[in-house]
């Protein structure tokens, strides 16, 4: 059985989140790919894009990220091309996407009341929230509306999934790993604009036990008004100096995400990081902070320098707690955080979060935990647990994933236990799971 305190701590919760939201338009690699593509195969071979803006510079993203079976993410140069491509080739399914609205969804399928700050907040996107999300809007007062009443752009976000499988093949390549290639697009919107919501500020932080903030590296370096992604990230340190002021009490926690642009990743690193409880990570993105912040890359195979990275880039960046997620484990390192209790418990029920929604692809309430039970924790994990067992520096928590080999798909399951194991630790600490 899943705890019923951790039920009905949820019930409890009261979480904040922003920044990024899109529609994600989902592909499953498959022969209809090679017909689509038929035409760019030649010329996809030889290009390493760094900006998708044709299909041949598509194909290469895709199979680049196929070899190497790791999970990548670059952007549209026209966020246009994003649209063309729904007629083009269409998308085998449309759904959620962006950090901060999967994790909205799912913290409010655990009944939580879930407060989002986002934009573009078009039609199509404010039909993907699930019940009990709601949007603070201007008005007499603040208002916290139903998304569908809130939304007011045209633009709509629409950002790329391909999906593939070990194993799977397109032309002559075949996929090492079990991840995704994913093209984002960026709308003529500041994501990071708040100014509507700013006098609410203090409003919100009063009424909620934690914030998770991401999509910073949505950030453009340029934009079409003239100003540059520093007045954003300005903006976006603001937000949180304001929330940590109104109610110390609030702990924050931002979710990395994955952008080549070096600047913006510094920025964030920089600025925004220092001003944070918790920062959570998945593996490609340690690799690009460690390597921002002049520390050696490390080798993902050897658990011992992903520690050490880890451990550099929590002292650099004087963030209290440090998490990563990764598919056969988690690791979180801590410095005058929580208790070592709640956060091995938080980690304890992440997988079974993530496990469920790697075998269902969609959770759907909480009673859905319990197919979780039948998954056993990963072998690979137990390595890596033992691997860390000589380490005596630091204090750090490590938990095997429960590993689901063919999951139903790969998107935001890291966002599943980067949410899922702030929410516990805010439920433990607050004694939510205990009768009122
Ligand atoms: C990033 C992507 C988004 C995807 C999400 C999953 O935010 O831009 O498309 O849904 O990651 O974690």
């Amino acid at each position: 059985m899943i705890s019923k305190g951790l039920e009905s701590g949820f019930k409890r919760l009261r979480a904040f989140l922003a920044y990024n939201t899109d529609i994600d338009a989902v592909v499953r690699v498959s022969k209809r790919l090679e017909k689509f593509f038929s035409n760019d195969y030649r010329k996809a071979k030889n290009l390493q894009p760094n900006l998708i803006s044709n299909k041949a510079d598509l194909l290469a993203g895709i199979l680049r990220c196929m070899e190497s079976g790791i999970g990548d993410e670059l952007e549209f140069s026209d966020y246009r091309f994003g649209y063309r491509l729904i007629k083009e080739l269409g998308a085998d399914e449309l759904r959620m996407g962006g950090q901060a609205g999967i994790m909205s969804n799912l913290l409010a399928t655990f009944g939580s009341e879930v407060i989002i700050f986002t934009k573009p907040l078009s039609r199509e996107q404010a039909l993907l929230f699930r019940e009990g999300v709601l949007v603070p809007s201007p008005g007499n007062g603040l208002k916290l509306l139903p998304p569908e009443e809130a939304a007011h752009d045209r633009i709509r976000k629409v950002n790329w999934i391909f999906e593939f499988k070990r194993g799977d093949k397109l032309f002559d390549v075949t996929a090492t790993g079990t991840t995704r290639f994913i093209v984002a697009s960026r709308p003529p919107v500041n994501p990071l604009d708040h100014s509507e919501i700013e006098e609410y500020l203090p409003e919100i932080a009063e009424r909620i036990d934690f914030a998770i903030l991401s999509g910073y590296h949505d950030l453009k370096e340029r934009y079409e008004d003239g100003t540059s992604w520093r007045k954003w990230l300005k903006k976006g340190k603001k937000l949180i100096k304001v929330m940590k002021e109104t109610n110390p009490e609030i702990l924050i926690q931002i979710e990395m995400g994955t952008t080549h642009k070096r600047v913006i990743n510094r920025g964030i690193l920089k600025e925004i990081v220092p001003l944070a409880d918790s920062l959570s990570m998945d593996l490609h993105e340690l690799s690009i902070v460690s390597g921002e912040l002049g520390f050696e890359e490390p080798d993902r195979r050897k658990p011992e320098e992903v520690y050490r990275t880890m451990k550099e880039v929590q002292d650099k960046t004087g963030v209290p707690c440090l998490k990563l997620h990764t598919p056969h484990y988690f690791l979180t390192l801590s410095n005058n955080y929580l208790d070592r209790r709640i956060l091995r418990k938080a980690l304890l029920f992440a997988r079974d979060v993530v496990s469920t929604k790697a075998i269902k692809g969609e959770i759907k309430s909480f009673k859905d935990l319990e197919i979780s039970k039948r998954i056993r924790p990963s072998w690979r994990g137990y390595r890596v647990v033992k691997a860390l067992q000589k380490i005596s520096e630091g204090i750090y928590i490590i938990v095997p994933n429960k590993y689901v080999k063919k999951p139903k798909s790969t998107v935001g399951l890291g966002d599943a236990v980067s949410s899922s194991t702030f929410a516990v630790e805010n439920i433990l600490r607050l004694g939510y799971d205990r009768e009122p």
